[in-house]
């Protein structure tokens, strides 16, 4: 059975200028789930996540974390931030400490452990993001790829049921993009709720397990990434592009090249495999 760990209804929020940045949201996050707010900038992505753990509280509409609605005292609050950790996407917003270890035990400390159990959650969390040479260096004097990190271990200390991550990838170089999207399969694996967001819709069609897709502070389609990437109508409104290798598959079924097979292919190596197979496929 499938349990809505985070759900927001009919939700409104317009900032101080003015700007409407979400006019009507309904959308349910499910536990232990892989899901991706897809959108271009300036979709709502971060307003809408800055309402999961209660930074924003909407004009109009409801969340709900675990099927009880948000209330906006300091207990609850408190309650809310513990269970749904956001990863920022400038981890320069994020990282505030003197050096590595200092900056993540701030959050266990604050949950009101005791410093050795702080410590272990640290080590564990460095350990998993692979900083723990990092331990003593000033946070400032990071490179990017490090800092991010250090972002993602700060959060993991906090164990939270469910890790936001708003845009995880950007600016990244090939290598830290590549470690840190095995980090969060391997943070999924363990049996956390992610929520992500992006526009680079590469990492959305092989990572996802559900998408939704954001256009201007609203939801224009959602479904798995398959049903999502089949669908030219709604990849032409939100103003996103097919990822590679549909574009690949699809050249590949036109010229006749290939069979279509039950499923498209998700990775390079399932696209491989699929051209393995061509000769017997297309001589049966
Ligand atoms: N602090 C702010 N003040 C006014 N408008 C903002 C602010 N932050 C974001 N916006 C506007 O709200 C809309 C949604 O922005 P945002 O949630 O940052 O989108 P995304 O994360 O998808 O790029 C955009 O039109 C953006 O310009
Ligand atoms: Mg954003």
């Amino acid at each position: 059975m499938t349990e809505k760990i985070l759900e927001v209804e009919d939700l409104y929020f317009k900032y101080e200028d003015g700007t409407e940045a979400l006019r009507g949201i309904t959308l349910a996050i499910e536990r232990g789930k892989k899901t991706i707010l897809l959108g271009a900038n300036g979709a709502g992505k971060s307003t809408l996540f800055l309402h999961f753990n209660g930074v924003y509280r909407p004009e109009r509409g409801v969340v709900r974390f675990q099927g009880e609605p948000v209330k906006y005292n300091n207990a609850f609050l408190k309650k809310l931030r513990k269970n749904v950790g956001i990863v920022f996407q400038d981890p320069d917003t994020q990282l505030f400490s003197a050096n590595v270890f200092q900056e993540i035990s701030f959050g266990p400390l604050n949950l009101g452990l005791s410093q050795e159990e702080a410590r272990q959650r640290v080590e564990q969390a460095m350990a998993e993001t692979g900083i723990t040479h990092l331990r003593d260096r000033p946070t400032h004097l990071l490179s990017y790829g490090e800092k991010k990190r250090v972002a993602i271990a700060d959060i993991l200390a906090m164990q939270p049921e469910v890790i936001i991550f708003d845009e995880p990838t950007a600016w990244l170089d090939p290598a830290s993009h590549r470690q840190v999207v095995a980090l969060l399969e391997d943070i999924n694996r363990q049996g956390r709720t992610l929520v992500l967001s992006t526009h680079d819709v590469d990492l959305a069609y092989s990572w996802a397990d559900y998408i939704i897709v954001l256009k201007e502070g609203r939801v224009v389609g959602e479904g798995t990434p398959e049903i999502i990437f089949r669908n030219d109508t709604l990849l032409e409104t939100a103003g996103l592009a097919k990822p590679w290798l549909v574009e690949v598959y699809d050249q590949l079924l036109h010229k006749g090249w290939i069979r279509e097979t039950e499923q498209l292919p998700r990775s390079k190596e399932e696209l491989f495999h699929v051209l393995g197979h061509r000769k017997t496929v297309s001589f049966a």
